[in-house]
């Protein structure tokens, strides 16, 4: 796993940005896998400006969100939908009818999650995977457990999560117990991973991403079975490496 520790946060969200930016550049109808958090939204931002300065076309470009709450409408101002739409779809050139993301609202959540799997491989799979990181190690919402799902399914969240993302919501009952995430098997497959993670209460999840130790325990260790990771840290988050 590559990383670049960055001074601040602003700094390690141009660093991404650039990341993105350079994939799309050199692939115009790239695939990218995004995520949703207080982590990125400063790299969106970016993303959106580049854009605007007319430096990034987005036109040709495939998303996939890494997940969503379940069950919630898209047009819940909480739901992951929503979130990608007011923090960079809106901003950019991007074709709607090329942007997925898993569904909240299904009434069968399980076809529509094998539906997501068969959508990514037939964009040709992910060309660059954006992801953040739970204080617990989780990614997307792979939560730590004894066994992790390998492909898109329904995920119970844990306390920690839902206290964790109580603060997007008016209070921890309104939070959605459940998700719909990409396992860990869709996210090691997409060619290259971006990992973003800043502030001191992430430091004791990355330091156990480094570790080189491999867990469920701790969902961010697999990403130690990827030939192609670039962790982007601020020192903050870097500070018990
Ligand atoms: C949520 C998301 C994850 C995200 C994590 C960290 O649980 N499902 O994809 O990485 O929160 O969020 P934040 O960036 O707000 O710390």
């Amino acid at each position: 796993m590559n990383k670049i520790i960055c001074k601040s946060r602003q700094e390690a969200a141009r660093v991404g940005a650039l990341i993105i930016a350079r994939q799309i550049w050199d692939k115009p109808d790239s695939v990218l896998g995004l995520a949703t958090g207080g982590t990125p939204v400063g790299m969106y931002a970016i993303l959106a400006e580049m854009y605007r300065a007319g430096d990034l076309d987005f036109s040709r470009v495939t998303t996939f969100n890494l997940d969503e709450y379940y069950p919630i409408s898209r047009e819940n101002e909480q739901s992951y939908d929503y979130f990608m739409w007011k923090n960079l779809f809106s901003h950019i050139n991007i074709d709607k009818s090329r942007v997925n993301l898993p569904d909240g609202g299904a009434a069968d959540p399980l076809a529509a999650c094998a539906e997501y799997e068969r959508k990514i491989k037939a964009a040709g799979g992910i060309d660059l995977q954006l992801l953040g990181i739970g204080h617990n190690g989780h990614i997307a919402f792979n939560e730590p457990a004894q066994e992790l799902s390998l492909r898109t399914g329904v995920i119970t969240l844990t306390e920690q999560t839902i206290k964790a993302n109580a603060r997007f919501f008016a209070s921890d009952e309104d939070v959605p117990k459940k998700a719909v995430s990409m396992g860990i098997g869709s996210i090691l497959q997409a060619r290259k991973i971006l990992m973003l993670a800043f502030g001191e209460d992430k430091a004791p999840a990355v330091k156990k991403m480094f570790s080189g130790a491999v867990t469920t325990q701790c969902p961010a260790t697999m990403l130690a079975l990827h030939p192609d990771v670039t962790a982007v840290l601020d020192e903050a988050s870097a500070s018990m490496l």
